[in-house]
């Protein structure tokens, strides 16, 4: 039979079999993966002597020939592959002959896939670990640029209190920074090689499994072989990251369609970041942000496939285990794809201050400021809480800011209100004044850029 695994089999599989179990239109693009596990495993077996020096020497070089043959295009992969395993097995026995049948000792396609899946994804993770690091970078900048520029804090779309565009960002920040820690929590514990499980069982060759961990740069070897085939943890748990991450993206993302609404025009985001209608000439949509807001539907759809693909399956391997790279894949690209655009175009974006200072005044967003006032003053704030109210209630009716009651509606409402009694209720006192930690404050938002200036400082992540 045609297949590597023909021994016991009369008949080829059905074409359409063929097709419907192949893996080689999306594994693929783990090859270099596949040839590092190949020649770590290899190099062990001729370090325990289960093949000679001469032996592993011969594939590695063929293994490195294949390499070069797939990256330059020589290689083409069909359906008769069935897996990247395979591909790159059957190449390289027809390229060094039968020395290459050796490779195959003491692993199996169940840790080896798995073993270039950690793999795959340990070399990904740390290309998004970059790129979520340049969006703190980038945030941490716009922070300090508008530590204390004022604009309206929102509940329920209502103007709520004023705060600084510089506090915006380092909720963010903050965001962003238990998805970098989740990611590297995520990378930890994935971190353990399964190469050598085999099958479920182990081997009865002498095999050395902490050597080829270390050659792959993992922590270790995984403890336990049937675990290690039949485990798709850190998949969903990455997808989970990836998901949360996105998430996040995604809530900025709809902050900044509605900030660059023609009702709102908080922000300009360059035309570079920006597309045209084929039918309205003036338009100029934030489709980056649409869109991102959009991609998150499909990795929360990756996440869902793996944690369904997972539930109903026994120890240890088995065949469903195969969908588990498509959706990864799709997760990683989109992933990381959108930490990019976000922060660009969070790079070419500014908040237009003659917009937003145009809606400052809107709302009575000092009414908690006097309130608390009131409260300095001995009030308990309850009773300060419903004189603002009815501070409020009475400007309505008159269509006025607080600032145009007259001494006489104040003292209608409460005797112990007067005029003097309200202190500096401009909105610049009221922000400035609000220095309780982790407050908006320009203060406290320059002490969070600092201390988030000195955790990212502190990363273990090569800046690219
Ligand atoms: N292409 C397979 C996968 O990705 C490789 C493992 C095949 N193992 C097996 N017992 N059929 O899961």
């Amino acid at each position: 039979m045609t297949s590597l695994w023909g021994g016991r089999f009369e008949k080829d599989m059905d074409d359409i079999v063929k097709k419907f179990n192949a893996s080689i239109a999306f594994d693929k693009r783990m090859y270099n993966n596949d040839i590092d596990g190949s020649i770590a495993h290899v190099t062990m077996l001729g370090q325990q002597g289960i093949v000679t020096k001469e032996e592993a020497d011969k594939i590695i070089e063929g293994l490195e020939i294949i390499r070069k043959r797939i990256s330059n295009g020589e290689i083409q992969f069909t359906v008769e592959d069935e897996d990247i395993h395979m591909g790159i097995e059957s190449r390289l026995i027809a390229q060094i002959g039968d020395t290459g049948k050796k490779l195959h000792t003491a692993r199996s396609r169940n840790d080896q896939c798995q073993v270039d899946l950690r793999l795959y994804v340990k070399d990904e993770i740390k290309e998004i670990l970059h790129r979520l690091y340049y969006l703190e970078s980038v945030i941490l900048e716009k922070a300090e640029k508008y530590a204390d520029k004022i604009t309206i804090g929102f509940t329920h779309i209502q103007h709520a209190q004023p705060i600084t565009i510089g506090f915006i960002f380092m909720a963010y920040f903050q965001m962003f920074r238990r998805d970098i820690e989740r990611v590297l929590d995520c990378y930890e514990r994935m971190n353990l090689c399964p190469l050598g499980a085999c099958a479920l069982a182990g081997t009865t060759l002498p095999t050395n499994r902490h050597t080829t961990a270390g050659l792959l740069d993992f922590a270790g070897p995984t403890e336990n072989a049937m675990d290690s085939v039949s485990d798709r943890d850190y998949s969903i748990e990455f997808l989970s990251a990836a998901s949360i991450s996105m998430m996040h993206l995604s809530r900025w993302a709809e902050e900044f369609v509605w900030w660059n609404s023609s009702e709102f025009s908080y922000i300009a985001i360059d035309d570079s970041f920006c597309t045209g209608s084929s039918i309205m000439p003036q338009k100029k949509n934030p489709d980056m942000a649409e869109l991102l807001r959009g991609k998150v539907g499909r990795v929360y759809g990756d996440l869902m496939q793996m944690l369904t693909i997972m539930k109903g399956t026994p120890l240890a391997y088995n065949k469903d285990f195969q969908e588990d790279k498509e959706s990864l894949f799709d997760a990683i690209d989109t992933w990381k794809a959108s930490v990019q655009i976000f922060a660009k175009m969070l790079e070419n974006t500014e908040f237009r201050m003659d917009q937003i200072e145009k809606h400052l005044s809107k709302g009575f967003l000092n009414a908690t400021d006097i309130a608390e006032h009131f409260a300095k003053q001995g009030i308990p704030f309850r009773e300060a809480h419903e004189i603002v109210g009815k501070m409020v209630k009475t400007c309505e009716v008159k269509e006025c800011d607080f600032e145009d009651l007259t001494e006489v509606e104040l003292q209608s409402i409460d005797s112990r209100v007067t005029k003097e009694s309200l202190g500096d209720i401009s909105i610049k006192a009221c922000v400035d004044a609000r220095v309780s930690f982790g407050g908006t404050a320009p203060t406290e938002v320059r002490r969070q850029i600092k201390v988030g200036q000195e955790w990212l400082d502190g990363l273990d992540i090569e800046v690219q």
